[in-house]
């Protein structure tokens, strides 16, 4: 084990006899930014929950720090933003960190720079003196996050942190989780939404029915695959043929022409192909496949429910 921050085997999870995660084995690097992506209900939270002790697993055994789940100290070196919160209404925005890092049993002068800063990160200095019971759901996702850092954490893990945000607000996330990488953070991102956010990930666990049924660099996954949308007229029957020399997959809709390549090195050779066989080739545009078409192939369209 190079340097895990998460170790998990075979853990499990149980309610009743309803399965939440069947078996969940991963390891997560120092300095990773891990997404866990998958349909609502397919066990991301309880997966979650397990790491943080929050939940007993039914099974299996898991490591945070090379440190049993179980262990109390392990917690002070980790960050967590909830999926659902329920903070204290009457707390201003202020006052509600300042709880947390008295929790944390932070020095109350650093606790108070620390605060001020985060405060600043997601964008809440302007309503720091408002109490939360007054704050719009983006307004309470951005105090969870600025919560989940209070302790300048080694390990963040946020579970859907994008789901009440918007397009700002994402954004904000996303520059939040790139600025963590560079300093080095671990980041595990719980998320059943695929937006530019999940777009920092290092590596994705595809996760459905509480089981992990994928997990590959982002990298390859999404720079692996390219589309290829072709406008032609005088496309004849034969010349669609051949082209399955370079693509399994090619599909015919009236003057468009998809098909998906292993690489963009064919292109020109494509182009000139299909203009021999008599084609008159109006637009040729590749594009990655985006992430969102590879969690539909992977996970599916029937929900993880
Ligand atoms: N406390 C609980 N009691 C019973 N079933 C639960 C409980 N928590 C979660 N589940 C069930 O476990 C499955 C996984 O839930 P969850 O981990 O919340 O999924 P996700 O976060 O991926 O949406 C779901 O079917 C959910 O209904
Ligand atoms: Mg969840």
């Amino acid at each position: 084990m190079p340097d895990a921050v998460i170790q998990t085997s075979h853990l499990r999870k149980l309610y009743g006899d309803k399965v939440a995660v069947s078996d969940l084995s991963l390891s997560v690097e120092r300095g990773e930014v891990f997404g866990f992506l998958g349909p609502n209900g397919a066990g991301k939270t309880t997966s979650v929950k397990m790491l943080l002790h929050l939940v007993k697993p039914s099974g299996g055994e898991g490591f945070l720090f090379g440190q049993p789940l179980s262990e109390p100290m392990v917690r002070r070196r980790v960050g967590f933003m909830p999926e659902h919160f329920r903070f204290h209404d009457w707390l201003r925005g202020e006052e509600f960190l300042a709880l947390h890092a008295d929790l944390y049993h932070m020095e109350k002068g650093l606790a108070r720079k620390r605060i001020a800063e985060l405060l600043d990160l997601v964008g809440l200095r302007p309503h720091a003196h408002k109490k939360l019971g007054e704050y719009s759901k983006g307004m309470l996702q951005r105090i969870g996050l600025a919560q989940a850092l209070l302790n300048q954490p080694e390990l963040v893990i946020l579970d859907e942190p994008t789901s009440g945000l918007d397009p700002v607000g994402r954004r904000l996330v996303r520059d939040i989780i790139r600025d963590l990488r560079q300093r080095g953070t671990t980041v595990f991102l719980n998320s059943h939404l695929l937006s530019e956010v999940e777009i920092t990930c290092d590596r994705v666990a595809f996760i459905k029915h509480g089981e992990v049924i994928r997990i590959s660099a982002l990298q390859t996954l999404v720079e692996g695959e390219l589309s290829v949308q072709v406008r032609a007229r005088n496309l004849l029957p034969e010349a669609l043929q051949g082209l399955e020399r370079w693509s399994r997959n090619v599909r015919l809709d009236g003057e468009n022409l998809t098909l998906t390549l292993a690489s963009e090195a064919d292109l020109p050779e494509i182009n000139r192909y299909l203009v021999e066989q008599g084609a008159e080739v109006y637009a040729l545009r590749p594009q990655h496949v985006s992430l969102e078409d590879l969690f539909i192939e992977i996970v599916g369209t029937d929900g993880g429910l």
